[in-house]
């Protein structure tokens, strides 16, 4: 007969998340240290969501307040219920503080851990497959387990003589016999929601560590029975959990070590030291780029192809063109660079800033919340902060936008070929006409007219050259003497 698999129920989540972490030997709870930039429990949850499950819900307890709040940049808000634990009494009282929204419901429950971060979501689902089918019934339990070769911390799962499951039993708890096996409980499992309920009522706390496991639940719902059922995976660094700061250090490495290669061998991204170079999983890069040793690329950043980032350089949360060159040590973070521009060496870009093309930005330039236009350049020692700049304009070297009053941050606009000159203060809010020219030194304090030339502190109009255009075709016209 055809294998007839268990009428799948709905399914829904339930993340651990209310530990306090005690061996990261931190004042942040663990699930909030942050993995390729985002914290734990965000890739936890995305993994889940990946699932299409009815709900999420999230065991909270230590900074309950920041956990719900981190979740909630990765969670929609309506699919997830936050569920508060006050004392951290094992995995099994977490679990079953969320007793009165799930005790009734016929459902299947994963229950994650937060501080479980690679697991994918692929993984997650064959697990799901598997409960629904064992023996053609399904089962009341489904573990996810691994075999480790160093297992040691981890529960450890107990099979009888028949190689079927029998318990699982924790590090502390486990006798040197029971030290010696390699197959883990990944701390994720699938249950039958009624019978996990159920069957947690009668889990006590008489262990190495007085707490309430939910470890204990698989044993006795055999024990009554059930079906539970053994998910062998493969890849034990996915199901990694991260109790110290070396554990988490260590899959850092494997994220971006991973990420690098893809980059390499799929999207024909050259690196010059790969060991030393930083990209977070959500970045891409495009074809014959090539980054230098000791840069990072950060969140969802985009570089596109053929653009070269020299030593040092840091980029977070941007968009790079093409045929950019990023020179060494840079900052970069949430902003844009269009294609063919040129940045640093010692440029920080922040705070929404934009290059057009072929814009250029040099040595200790900083720019914040302003566009600089196609073909302008601020080559030296300029800070252009609430500002836009238009097309082929020229700032010189020393040029401050001075956008803030002490109260308000100020706006400064200024024309296409404009010529900035050197250490000129233009003091916002003022707007710099297209064709304009500033004399070395000059403070601005007031709109300068188009195609006029300012000088001095405060600067004042010295000439126009429309002006003196006009005077000049005048005389002509008269057939005076220039
Ligand atoms: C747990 C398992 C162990 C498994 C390992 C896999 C138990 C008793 N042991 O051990 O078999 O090999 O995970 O990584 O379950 N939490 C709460 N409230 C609590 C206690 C914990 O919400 O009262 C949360 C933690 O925040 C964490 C998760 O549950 O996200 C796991 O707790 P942790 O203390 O890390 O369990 P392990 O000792 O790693
Ligand atoms: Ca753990």
């Amino acid at each position: 007969m055809e294998n007839i698999s268990n009428e799948p129920k709905p399914l829904d989540v339930l993340v651990l998340a209310a530990g306090l972490g005690t061996r990261m030997r931190s004042d942040l709870a663990k699930v909030l240290h942050r993995l390729d930039g985002r914290p734990l429990i965000n890739h936890v949850c995305r993994a889940a969501t990946a699932l299409a499950p009815r709900k999420i819900y999230v065991v909270i307890g230590h900074q309950g307040e920041d956990v719900k709040k981190a979740v909630l940049e990765e969670l929609d808000e309506r699919h997830t219920e936050f569920v508060w634990q006050r004392q951290q009494l094992g995995t099994g009282d977490a679990v079953n503080a969320a007793r009165e929204f799930l005790a009734n419901e016929d459902s299947t429950l994963l229950v994650l851990s937060g501080d479980v971060p690679m697991i994918r979501a692929e993984t997650l689902a064959a697990l799901v497959q598997q409960h629904y089918n064992h023996r053609g019934r399904g089962a009341a339990c489904t573990i996810l387990s691994v075999k480790l070769d160093d297992p040691k911390g981890y529960g450890r799962i107990v099979r009888d003589d028949a190689g079927f499951f029998s318990r699982i039993v924790e590090q502390k708890d486990a006798s040197e016999e029971e030290r010696q096996i390699k197959e883990i409980n990944s701390g994720i499992y699938c249950f039958n929601t009624q019978k996990l309920f159920s069957t947690l009522s009668s889990v006590r706390n008489d262990n190495a560590q007085g707490e309430y496991y939910l470890t204990d639940v698989p044993a006795l719902l055999r024990d009554e029975g059930e079906g539970v059922s053994l998910y062998h995976h493969t890849d034990a660094r996915e199901v990694a959990g991260i109790n110290n700061r070396v554990e988490l250090a260590d899959l850092e490495r494997i994220l971006s070590r991973r990420t690098v290669s893809r980059m390499m061998l799929d999207y024909g991204v050259s690196f010059i030291d790969p060991k030393n170079a930083y990209v977070s999983e959500q970045a891409s890069i495009g074809r014959d780029t090539v980054i230098y040793p000791n840069v990072s690329i950060e969140g969802e950043t985009t570089v596109g192809d053929g653009c070269t980032i020299r030593q040092g350089t840091r980029i977070t949360n941007s968009r790079i063109g093409h045929g950019v060159t990023i020179l060494d040590n840079c900052v970069i973070t949430d902003s844009e660079i269009s294609n063919d521009c040129t940045v640093g060496p010692f440029a920080h870009l922040r705070g929404h800033a934009k290059m057009e093309e072929k814009s250029k930005v040099g040595n200790f330039v900083e720019m914040k919340k302003t566009i600089l236009g196609r073909e302008s350049k601020a080559s030296h020692l300029t800070y252009l902060g609430d500002a836009t700049v238009g097309e082929k304009t020229n700032i010189g070297a020393g040029t401050v936008t001075c956008n803030y009053d002490g109260v308000r941050k100020n706006a400064t606009t200024i024309g296409n070929n404009v010529r900035i000159g050197s250490d000129t203060m233009l003091v916002a809010p003022v707007k710099i006409g297209d064709g304009a020219v500033t004399g070395a030194g000059s403070v601005v304090t007031k709109d300068v007219p188009p195609d006029s030339l300012v000088v001095g502190a405060p600067a004042r109009v010295k000439k126009n050259f429309r002006d003196t255009e006009n005077e000049k075709n005048e005389s002509q016209a008269e057939g005076g003497a220039a």
